[in-house]
């Protein structure tokens, strides 16, 4: 799916980032407040001039409908040629698909003359992220043209939050998930079948969510992780979790971790970790080093 093959001359080129629900996955699909990070790791796209549409990499129909829509609404038309390079693992929870669609909202946009603001990318992403997800909260593709701290709920104006200390992540990736469409269809099952529970479980994210402004706010990791980790219990109660999710949650929490949650759609895919400072962090990836796991810091 990365290989970029010999075309035509490079029209424009677009970069997206890669998130990490920090509270709300799933919940944010039904109106809660949910809070994701940029991680720094991009996809980049490239088009160039061609006769009709041409992917010169392997790609799935859902891939190419989402291609034609976002060409369509930045270019006016889906005469290019479309390759992709990216640092994200597609399926992990680590929203492939959002920073494709941006980077290719971007690459479209130079293509066409135009410099898209950060808001019409995401938007134009969240076209994309349509054709992928059926029903999508718009928090990946928020994230993945804006990046940095950001409190979401659909239909406003995403906000960037003040983070009052450095926090030090971990992500580890548990392996294959679930679509996320199928993941958000058992969510949103669970929902017509429980209202009453599911409505007692958004009260209590949304609870998470401002401790989870103010623990960032203040620099306090351990506040923080003690809110990632009472999100998991959540997502897990959902049926969520797996064996192996549970696992590196384990691993991290033995060895220093504050709090460590699924991040995504869940059903496999990533574990986000929180560490109390650059050290643990360290031993927490190595550990985890089976898993892909990776760090990166937020704020200052
Ligand atoms: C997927 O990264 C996050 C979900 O909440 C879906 C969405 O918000 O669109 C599961």
């Amino acid at each position: 799916m990365e290989r970029r093959g010999e075309g035509s001359a490079t029209l424009g080129v677009g970069t997206g980032y890669g998130k990490a629900i920090l509270i709300g996955e799933h919940f944010v699909v039904h109106g809660a407040r949910g809070i994701a990070l940029g991680i720094p790791k991009k996809t980049t796209v490239r088009v160039g001039k061609a006769e009709s549409l041409r992917f010169l990499f392997e790609c799935g129909d859902m891939l190419k409908e989402a291609t034609r829509r976002i060409l369509k609404r930045v270019a006016g038309n889906t005469d290019y040629e479309v390759s992709v390079e990216s640092e994200l693992q597609p399926s992990a929870g680590m929203g492939w698909s959002a920073s494709y669609s941006v980077a290719l909202a971007r690459a479209a946009g130079k293509a066409a003359g135009k410099e898209l603001t950060r808001k019409e990318a995401a938007d134009a992403a969240f076209e994309g992220e349509k054709v992928f997800h059926g029903n999508p909260s718009g928090i990946d593709n928020t994230l993945a043209a804006f990046g940095g701290v950001m409190l979401f709920e659909k239909g406003r104006e995403a906000e960037p939050l003040k983070v009052g200390g450095r926090f030090y992540f971990v992500i580890a990736n548990s392996g294959k998930k679930g679509t996320t469409k199928e993941l958000v269809d058992k969510v949103s099952s669970l929902k017509s079948s429980e209202p009453t529970l599911f409505g007692e479980m958004m009260g209590e994210e949304d609870g998470l969510v401002d401790g989870a402004v103010t623990a960032l706010g203040e620099g306090d990791a351990e506040k923080l992780g003690g809110l990632m980790n009472e999100n998991h219990a959540l997502l897990a109660e959902m049926g969520l979790s797996t064996p192996i999710i549970e696992e590196i949650r384990k691993v991290a929490l033995e060895n220093g971790a504050l709090g460590a949650k699924i991040t995504g759609a869940g059903g496999g895919g990533c574990v986000l970790i929180l560490a109390p400072e650059e050290g643990k962090a360290k031993g927490i990836a190595k550990k985890l080093a089976r898993y892909s796991a990776f760090e990166f810091t937020v704020g200052e």
